[in-house]
């Protein structure tokens, strides 16, 4: 069963009003193709795991507010969406989803713009808090949205994480707990505050809501380790995006610190000696010998120590029933 059915979620209407916010936009009618990229971007798939999260973190709570979780929810797809435009341009990668990247389709210039609406736009109903079909609406009670300065700091965290990786390309002494730290901004704490906001707006009490924030934490890390480690093991068609790319544009993930660490002296000499200017056949040499290094087994493992962190939490926030639906997401992530 897939994740949303399992978490009884309507993803089809979800859709459909992340599509809304641009379309029904007043500020960009004049520049139809800003609309039509968001569009095609959300129409081009996505897990939408973010919205899920926020969803279920709104579960735990004694009072949920679906109209101001479900905007809580667009808004922090719409971030992950504009943050994988970003990471499209910086990394030059020509796929996503399954389809061209923006920056292919539209130009760079073009696809910076739209990334760059996108995070405004999410700025602007976080400050106002409005329905984002309608343009001017009234002012909510501070309660009923998530907190400007949450959204600022998880948006400072986002681009430290890029920020970090994209400075520490191609240095093979990357330290273990700076690619930790980078894989924490880029995408845990994203994960950790869907949930926390969710929960949040259902009024739940506070250490509930601290659990759910490191509970979100635990599964981004763990997910963003086994993101790495696909890079290493699956298909361009079975991921929606380029495989091996992490490597040839320098990206020091997990799998690459554990080869330069239980690698064989050859193994390690070829990935340090890996630069901007290589030769494609060489990445590809390196890849494989990257993933038949034992290198993913050892990812692999502390991906799992994640989880397994992640399941203690769980256990924590017992006996409430929806911890059923953490269950679910836990496994998800694990498979
Ligand atoms: C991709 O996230 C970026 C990472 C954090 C690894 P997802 O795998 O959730 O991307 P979509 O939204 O489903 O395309
Ligand atoms: C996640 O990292 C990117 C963001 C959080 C923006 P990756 O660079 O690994 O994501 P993919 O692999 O391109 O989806
Ligand atoms: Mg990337
Ligand atoms: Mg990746």
């Amino acid at each position: 069963m897939k994740l949303d059915q399992a978490l009884l979620l309507d993803l089809a209407t979800f859709n459909r009003q992340l599509i809304g916010i641009a379309e029904s936009d007043p500020d960009v009618k004049d520049h139809p193709w800003i609309s039509h990229s968001v569009t095609r971007f959300v129409e081009a798939g996505g897990k939408r795991l973010r919205p899920m999260m926020v969803l279920v973190g709104s579960r735990f709570g004694p009072d949920p507010d679906p109209v101001h979780v479900q905007k809580a929810a667009l808004l922090l797809e719409y971030l992950h969406m504009a943050s994988l435009i970003h990471d499209d341009i910086i990394d030059n990668s020509d796929l996503r989803r399954g389809a061209p990247t923006l920056q292919r389709t539209v130009g760079v210039p073009q696809a910076t713009h739209v990334a760059n609406y996108m995070m405004a736009r999410a700025v602007e109903w976080a400050l106002a808090g409005e329905d984002p079909a309608a343009a001017e609406a009234e002012e909510p009670k501070p309660e009923d949205k998530p907190r400007l300065s949450e959204v600022a700091s998880l948006l400072m965290q986002l681009c430290m994480g890029e920020y970090q990786q994209l400075s520490s390309r191609f240095q093979y002494d990357l330290p273990l707990s700076a690619y930790l730290e980078k894989s924490r901004n880029k995408t845990a704490v994203l994960m950790a505050n869907c949930f926390r906001i969710g929960a949040e707006l259902s009024r739940a009490d506070k250490s509930v809501c601290r659990k759910l924030y490191a509970f979100g934490e635990a599964l981004g890390m763990a997910f963003q380790i086994k993101d790495d480690i696909l890079d290493y093991t699956q298909s361009a068609a079975e991921i929606g995006k380029p495989v091996g790319s992490d490597l040839k544009s320098g990206n020091v993930t997990l799998p690459v610190l554990f080869a330069l660490e239980n690698g064989s002296p050859e193994l390690r000499a070829a990935i340090r000696s890996l630069g901007p200017d290589s030769p494609e056949a060489e990445f590809d040499r390196v890849a494989q010998a990257i993933a038949a290094s034992g290198a993913v087994e050892r990812s692999l493992a502390l991906s799992g120590e994640y989880a397994k962190k992640a399941g203690r939490i769980i256990a924590r926030l017992r006996p409430h029933p929806a911890c059923a639906d953490l269950e679910i997401m836990l496994k998800y992530f694990t498979e």
